[in-house]
């Protein structure tokens, strides 16, 4: 069986062709699947905007979408008559971006006689470490890290989710681009954080642990953002130096010996120089990731369960990975990761979520979507 993914659903064209032997278990042979993916970055052209611009997203997908088909069954050595489903992200997302990706799909459905499935955007994300790690079993815990979602889920199996907790207003990875704005570094600015952060200290400042201590699994990260904001503004302030002596009221203050603590008030008067932005960044940083994973620690414990898979956009976050491996081996349990190339939004998540339920639910094929739907809200318990 062969399947067509399609990701549009924010500002990344995703398009793959994954092959499911017959009769064969879908994760047991995950990877060999994969025949061809292709993936085309809007990044370029919102970064002179500093976010996503809606429309000028579904403009591209337009002009993307169909190369991109054209590629990917070029790669795979295959042609449109050898599909056998079309897999579509129907949600969450841009209303014209799902659009875009929905309307190709249910044309393509249409023209070739063949199922269309629509599949959560969050699901792609959820099921796509299953890519790398075919002999993972059900039920797990999975933390979804992206730029429009925190969220974590207990997945007891295909289309089985209960959410556990979730980021009651920023997102992890909105988190990383917003603070990353605020030093001047470029959209998105989650992997450019992180870079910058790779040269600084985390220990320098020492930045609030948002809801570490309550009592459930939901996060919050706007106050993380705000406290950098304060901090910044402080080191940038002039004639307010930071002496050691200086009364520590404030949250946000440096703790290490090597922090700007010790620096003159002429050098603190000066705007903040490319250590102090490193600093503040692997500050930052150390901050979401104890968050991240205490929680998620917590979340394998109240469950009674020994792994854990990360997947979104920051889960492709170095520091992160680290740390949640270190400690979660501790205590007794595994993490999965889906590779690096796919942790962000791409199109083999998607074809990859569709052989999966249908593997899970051959019935789906013979009674797909008849309409045209997009979701650009979408509960994942709901799917
Ligand atoms: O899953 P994704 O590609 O798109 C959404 O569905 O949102 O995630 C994108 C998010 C952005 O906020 C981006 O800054 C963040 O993931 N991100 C990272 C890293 N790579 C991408 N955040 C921290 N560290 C990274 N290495
Ligand atoms: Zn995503």
């Amino acid at each position: 069986m062969l399947i067509l993914g399609i990701e549009s659903s924010c500002d990344e064209t995703g398009v793959a062709l994954y092959a499911v032997k017959a009769n064969a278990n879908t994760t047991s042979n995950a990877t060999k699947g994969l025949l061809a993916h292709r993936l085309h970055s809007q990044i370029a052209m919102h970064a002179a905007y500093g976010g996503v611009v809606p429309e000028l997203a579904s403009r591209d997908h337009i002009r993307r979408l169909i190369p991109l088909i054209e590629e990917v069954l070029q790669e795979g050595k295959r042609s449109l008559s050898d599909l056998d489903a079309i897999a579509v992200t129907e949600g969450p997302g841009l209303g014209g971006a799902l659009m875009v990706g929905n309307s190709v799909a249910a044309g393509l459905g249409f023209a070739l006689d063949k199922p269309v499935i629509g599949i959560h955007h969050l699901e792609g994300h959820l099921l796509s470490p299953l890519l790398d790690a075919p002999d993972l079993p059900f039920p797990f815990i999975a933390l979804l890290v992206s730029g429009g979602h925190t969220q974590l889920m207990a997945v007891e199996g295909v289309g089985r989710y209960r959410l556990l907790g979730e980021t009651v207003d920023d997102a992890a990875g909105e988190a990383f681009d917003k603070t990353a704005s605020l030093l001047g570094l470029p959209y998105p600015g989650g992997p450019s954080l992180a870079n910058l952060a790779d040269q600084g200290d985390p220990n320098a400042y020492k930045l609030p642990r948002p809801m570490l201590h309550s009592g459930d699994l939901d996060f919050s990260f706007s106050g993380l953002k705000t406290a950098v904001l304060t901090l910044k503004s402080r080191l940038n302030a002039p004639l307010q130096p930071l002496l050691p002596e200086e009364p520590r009221q404030a949250s946000a203050f440096p703790v290490s010996e090597s922090s700007p603590a010790s620096t003159t008030p002429a050098l603190i008067s000066a705007p903040i120089s490319a250590a102090i932005s490193a600093n503040i960044a692997a500050s930052f940083q150390a901050a979401i990731v104890d968050v991240l994973v205490a929680k998620s620690l917590a979340a394998l414990k109240q469950n009674g369960m020994h792994r854990l898979v990360v997947s979104g956009g920051v889960g492709a976050n170095k520091s992160l990975r680290e740390k949640l491996t270190l400690e979660a081996a501790r205590q007794g349990a595994e993490v999965f990761y889906p590779p690096l190339a796919l942790c962000t939004d791409n199109g083999a998540m998607i074809a990859f979520a569709a052989a999966l339920r249908i593997q899970a639910n051959p019935s789906i094929l013979r009674s797909p979507r008849k309409d045209f739907s997009i979701r650009p809200r979408w509960n994942l318990e709901t799917v």
